[in-house]
């Protein structure tokens, strides 16, 4: 896993060197079996984030969350004394 700070975004990525996925299953998915993949678009949905998959048969997965620097890093309350 890898997390990057930029002034403009968060980036967080993990990798996997599994089987891969299948175009089909990412973009169609399986019957009964898409509860972790919608869940992941669904919750990056909530908070305006770019979720990026990339994946190859028999040579692992990569997921990509991209979260924009005014929601990823909130700013700090100013006081009034
Ligand atoms: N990291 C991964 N490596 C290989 N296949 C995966 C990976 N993540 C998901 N898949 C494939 O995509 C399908 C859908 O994944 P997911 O939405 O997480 O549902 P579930 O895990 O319940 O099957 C899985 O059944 C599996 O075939
Ligand atoms: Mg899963």
């Amino acid at each position: 896993m890898r997390t990057a700070y930029s002034p403009s975004s968060l980036r967080i990525k993990v990798r996997d060197n599994g089987v891969g996925i299948d175009q089909t299953a990412l973009s169609d998915g399986h019957p009964g079996h898409w509860v972790g993949l919608t869940g992941m678009r669904e919750r990056a949905g909530a908070v305006r984030a770019e979720l990026n998959i990339w994946s190859r048969e028999e040579a692992g997965t990569e997921v990509e969350l991209v979260i924009s620097a005014s929601i990823a890093y909130p700013r700090e309350e100013t006081k009034a004394s």
